[in-house]
């Protein structure tokens, strides 16, 4: 069980908030193997208050999609103020995330995401305005630090929690790690040691053995799955028996896999249109696949295709004999 502010869901393993990826589709595929709690992509809050189009489109959400964090990314309290009464009004929306983790040049460049990290006194009031806003519980994601020499998640942390924050989200590497070379669970320990609200480690969650590690290692409470979900949505399923019996359940068959691409296709058609979903579908396609033998012909047709039925053919050809 996980308990973060009011919210509370019987599994331990949430799905991360993904850039680009964990839109309505992913998390409705996501949460009916097991996921319970979502966090929607980062959002950019001066966005959210300037109405794109886009950004509403990212905020598309159906019954089933809940309970749903929505991420929010900026680095204006004010305008993050004004962004969260916003995002708080949005249907299913239970909690508000905000991002100081994001690593990307552009994003760092305007001193958001991880940058943030640098400035613990913006830091801390961002998070008190976004906190003030809200009746929503607030939490945040932070990195390890912005680089060796700057390490200072727990410090971080615990700004957060003075601030009012309900939990910490922590990816164990640094801003100049980027996604490179090993997740630092020392750092994750000391923060969940240096705070008395739920901490959610996060990096290289990527299996069952190693969501397991993430929980011995750091002694979180609850572990965020990013990259160990694309194409994978069996892992929420397969994680929860492995921590709670010690089971290791088979891998989704070649007919399980199809079945579930069929799905994920005729739900992001639904909401997004067979162009655009198709042309979307193409990296689903391949994250879905690439652990089958056999694959790379059909996968590079796979980016080609422009129609549902292509794709649709293409998902049939799974159970051909030839990749067997
Ligand atoms: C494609 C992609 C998009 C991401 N987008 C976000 C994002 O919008 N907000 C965020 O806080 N983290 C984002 N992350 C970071 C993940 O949530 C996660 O912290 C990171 O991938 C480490 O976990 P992993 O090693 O298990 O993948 C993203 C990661 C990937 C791979």
């Amino acid at each position: 069980m996980l308990q973060i502010g009011n919210i509370v869901i019987s599994s331990r393993c949430l799905l991360a908030p993904l850039a680009g990826v964990s839109d309505l589709p992913f998390r409705l595929i996501s949460r009916e193997h097991g996921c319970e709690f979502a966090y929607t992509e980062m959002i950019s809050g001066r966005s959210l208050v300037y109405d794109s189009r886009k950004t509403l489109q990212m905020l598309i959400t159906s019954e089933k999609d809940t309970p749903l964090g929505l991420q929010l990314l900026g680095a204006e309290p004010e305008v993050l103020a004004e962004a969260t009464v916003i995002a708080a009004s949005v249907k299913n929306v239970r909690l508000i995330d905000f991002n100081a983790a994001c690593p990307v040049s552009k994003v760092v460049g305007k001193g958001e995401g991880a940058a943030l990290m640098k400035d613990p006194p913006l830091f801390s009031r961002i998070l008190g305005a976004i906190v003030k806003n809200t009746a929503l519980p607030v939490t945040v994601k932070l990195r390890a630090g912005w680089d060796d020499s700057s390490v200072n998640a727990p410090d971080l942390a615990r700004r957060a929690m003075d601030a009012g924050v309900s939990s910490v989200t922590i990816h164990g590497r640094t801003r100049t790690q980027g996604y490179q070379g090993s997740v630092d669970y020392a750092v994750i320990r000391q923060a969940k040691e240096a705070i008395s609200i739920p901490l959610i480690g996060s990096g290289d969650a990527l299996s069952p053995a190693l969501i397991k590690q993430m929980f011995d290692e750091t002694g979180c409470d609850g572990v965020a799955i990013a990259r160990g979900a694309l194409g994978n949505p069996w892992i929420f399923h397969e994680a929860d028996l492995f921590l709670r019996e010690g089971i290791l359940p088979e891998r989704p068959s070649r007919e399980e896999v199809q079945k579930v691409l069929l799905k994920h296709l005729e739900i992001q058609c639904f909401y997004f249109g067979e162009t655009r979903a198709v042309v979307m579908f193409r990296k689903l396609f391949s994250w879905y696949v690439k652990s089958l033998p056999n694959i790379r012909k059909l996968r590079e047709r796979a980016f080609r295709a422009i129609s549902k039925q292509e794709m649709t053919d293409l998902i049939s050809e799974l159970t051909a004999t030839w990749i067997h």
